[in-house]
């Protein structure tokens, strides 16, 4: 499959995510028995995953979708980035951050030192995929659905330059790996 001048192979059929969301969901049921947390789905490329996992949930809880805003900032530190969208208060509530995928880990880092900030009570992530750089660098995530390597993957809610969200299975770019280029 050819998405703008990328070629595209199945990778994660839609059954094996399905199985895979599933038991993440029943973790989440298992360890938030007791608890009423608010999940923070990070859009857009989670709104897939994020609507499967939440569905059929036996807890009490909240969802509320937010988004990460990259402003310049005024100094020649580059980008930083901040959260928009929260339209309640996070104060002593049980956080659930979910994301599609996490790579260099930066932009969860960001988003829990910013939600850390508001005086949550406890913050954990749930993401759908790691890729090796996050695993390598020990970025803390509770819940995570497939380990895959330094690929380039898309459908499922994931894009590549705006498109591929739709897809029911999870598709990876077939580049030459380093050693072939
Ligand atoms: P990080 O800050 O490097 O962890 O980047 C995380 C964000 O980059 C994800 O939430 C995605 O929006 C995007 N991203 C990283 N890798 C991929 C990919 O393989 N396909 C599509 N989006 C990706």
């Amino acid at each position: 499959m050819k998405i703008q001048d990328l070629e595209f192979k199945k990778f994660i059929s839609e059954s094996t995510v399905t199985e895979k969301v599933a038991e993440l969901r029943k973790h989440i049921n298992h360890d938030y028995k007791k608890k009423t947390p608010v999940f923070l789905p990070i859009l857009n490329g989670s709104f897939m995953f994020a609507a499967d996992l939440i569905k059929g949930l036996d807890i009490s809880c909240q969802v509320s979708f937010v988004k990460i805003s990259s402003y310049q900032g005024t100094q020649s530190t580059g980008q930083l980035k901040t959260l928009i969208g929260i339209e309640q208060s996070l104060f002593n509530q049980d956080i659930i951050i979910v994301e599609d995928i996490v790579d260099t880990g930066l932009t969860l880092q960001k988003i829990i030192e910013e939600l850390t900030s508001l005086g949550t009570k406890s913050v954990e992530v749930v993401t759908l995929l790691r890729k090796k750089t996050a695993r390598e660098k020990g970025v803390a995530i509770k819940y995570i659905g497939f380990d895959i390597d330094e690929e380039f993957v898309l459908g499922y809610g994931l894009d590549y330059d705006g498109l591929g969200r739709n897809l029911k299975e999870i598709y990876k770019a077939d580049m030459p790996t380093p050693e072939e280029a």
